[in-house]
């Protein structure tokens, strides 16, 4: 399935409106679901909530726009080194990041937007992950 720019943009503008919630459900279920990357974040995650959504909607912003986009993931990717963050955790953060977005989606979160929205996590997750590899074998 590739990557459908429109579903992408029109589910995410359903989507954020419901501010700090979706965080917040993102979390819940994360740390519901693999309890063990609880321990890698802050125990009071309010400032990191927002970053984290701020990434997101700059991936968004970004999505047709390979060469930023590409660019904006290996510097996470880099970062995350420095989180405790492994390759091994991307499987869990992804399925908590589309369980998030079909909650607040509504009828927006189609199959075809589902099948967008993970083909853009595979990007994102592989071209983080390839950074962050290289930054702990540095
Ligand atoms: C779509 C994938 C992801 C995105 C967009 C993302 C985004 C972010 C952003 C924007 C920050 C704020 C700091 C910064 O900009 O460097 C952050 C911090 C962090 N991320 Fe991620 N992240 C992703 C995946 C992951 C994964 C797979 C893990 C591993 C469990 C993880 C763990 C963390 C941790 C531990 C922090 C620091 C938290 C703290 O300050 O307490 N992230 N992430």
């Amino acid at each position: 399935m590739t990557i459908d720019p429109v579903l992408i943009k029109s589910s995410f503008a359903v989507v954020e409106p419901h501010g700090a919630a979706v965080a917040g459900y993102f979390y819940q279920h994360l740390f519901e679901h693999s309890p063990e990357v609880r321990e890698l974040f802050a125990e009071h995650l309010d400032e990191q909530q927002d970053r984290l959504w701020a990434a997101i909607g700059a991936l968004v912003t970004h999505v047709e726009d390979p060469g930023t986009l590409v660019g904006l993931l290996r510097d996470l990717g880099t970062r995350h080194a420095g989180y405790g963050a492994l390759p091994g955790h991307f499987p869990a953060v992804g399925a908590s990041l589309l369980a998030t977005l079909a909650h607040f989606a509504g009828e927006a979160w189609t199959p075809e937007t589902a099948a967008s929205w993970a083909a853009v996590y595979g990007v994102v997750a592989g071209t983080m992950t390839q950074a962050l590899v290289t930054a702990q074998s540095a």
